[in-house]
């Protein structure tokens, strides 16, 4: 067994475990992956101020996100298709993540249907929705996701229209992969994988399969998935849900301020800025330059969270003291799942907690929720001069 000290290392096993087209699938972002990469790095402009001689005994990491509580103030975000990273992904990090005690949030286009992470977690769980075309689809997944239990709905903004990403284009990504001679070899050199998902019955999106009209084979629901995404959805229809689903609503993929105080004004309880980890607009801002503007014209109104670029506890310190009151991790967790399942996420988890602590700790800090702008060293152009 590898030791394993942080994300990156999780992140050379999922590689090395998962088959290449979902491997590209996660580890890409849209045209260029300017965004994509400038997430990560711009976590690195920021610096840390670091203090001495504090008494740093008893430290905190517990918070509240939206008035869940929290072990830390890190939620697992909803990710597309997590059961073909590891046969059953979606459960294994709803477990990992209820027995840690921070939030896993169940996507629209997961492998396993809400009722199969209902039936598997210990703890309510959030359910993330995409607006479709098809109303009677949306109706009938608040339903189902209310029926369930689901503690939050995550409503993504940022997906009316898909990014494209080259990789998946060139691989023909589909759920479950297309028996090509291409896929089967890369397969073969996967047998863990293979092994473990020849052995599930959950291999297409048990989300959409049984619950949409004419849909039944791989290439009906390729065509309904593909052009069921709403390019009509408005603060309108952003208001409707909200009101259909009465509980903690959060909206996911706001990146400008003027949209945060829409969001706000939808009453959101928490506004999560985010660029869905730069698979989307390429040549947008990092989600850490942006996030101070949208604290700016928010903060006071609602929560702010980040997403996008996370990969360390560290990472997550700079956004807690640039003003988020949580935030969300995509790949970071993925990692784990592709490397080692439930207690890949788990050791994710740990990694991020860990890191979170010490560095706390050499910031003169004991409290999570007292860390701020004061713990931080900012370069003055960091939101850069934007005409
Ligand atoms: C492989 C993959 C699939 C994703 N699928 C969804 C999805 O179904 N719904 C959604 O709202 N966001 C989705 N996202 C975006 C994540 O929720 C999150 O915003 C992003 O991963 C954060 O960036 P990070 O991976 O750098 O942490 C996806 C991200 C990845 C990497």
């Amino acid at each position: 067994m590898p030791v394993i000290t942080c994300i990156e290392d999780l992140k050379r096993l999922h590689r090395k475990r998962t088959p290449k087209m979902f491997w590209d699938y996660c580890e890409s972002g849209s045209y260029t992956e300017q965004t994509f990469r400038e997430n990560t790095s711009d976590f690195s402009l920021l610096r840390f101020r670091q203090r001495v001689a504090r008494d740093l005994s008893g430290r905190v990491l517990d918070s509240t996100m939206a008035g869940t509580k929290v072990t830390m103030p890190v939620a697992l975000a909803p990710v597309g298709s997590t059961g073909m990273q590891h046969p059953d992904g979606e459960i294994h990090a709803a477990r990992a993540a209820a027995k840690f005690g921070v939030p896993f949030t169940l996507s629209t286009m997961s492998i396993c249907s809400i009722e199969d992470v209902a039936a598997a977690s210990p703890d309510p769980f959030w359910f993330q929705l995409y607006v479709m075309k098809d109303e009677d689809f949306v109706d009938s997944a608040i339903e189902r996701a209310r029926k369930a239990n689901c503690s939050a709905l995550v409503l993504t903004l940022d997906l009316q229209i898909l990014g494209q990403r080259h990789k998946d284009l060139k691989n023909g990504l589909t759920s479950p992969p297309r028996p090509t001679i291409p896929n089967l070899i890369n397969m073969a050199m996967k047998p863990r994988w293979t092994w473990n998902m020849a052995r599930t019955p959950r291999r297409q999106f048990r989300n959409i399969v049984g619950h949409v009209k004419n849909v039944t084979s791989l290439a009906d629901l390729t065509a309904w998935a593909n052009e069921q995404f709403d390019p009509k959805l408005d603060w309108a229809k952003v208001a409707r849900i909200r009101d259909q689903w009465k509980g903690k609503f959060i909206l996911k993929g706001v990146l400008d301020p003027e949209d945060a105080k829409m969001a706000a004004d939808a009453g959101a309880d928490a506004v999560i800025v985010s660029n869905h980890g730069g698979r989307q607009l390429d040549g947008a801002l990092s989600s850490i330059r942006m996030l101070p503007s949208v604290v700016r014209a928010v903060g006071d109104q609602t929560e702010v969270w980040l997403d996008s670029g996370i990969r360390s506890g560290q990472d997550v310190l700079k956004a807690l003291s640039l003003g988020a009151k949580g935030t969300m991790i995509g790949r970071a967790y993925i990692h784990g799942l592709g490397a080692m399942g439930e207690a890949g996420v788990t050791t994710a988890l740990e990694v991020i907690r860990k890191e979170m602590d010490i560095t706390m700790a050499l910031c003169g800090e004991r409290d999570v929720k007292n860390m701020g702008r004061h713990n931080l060293l900012i370069p003055q152009d960091f939101e850069g001069n934007w005409a």
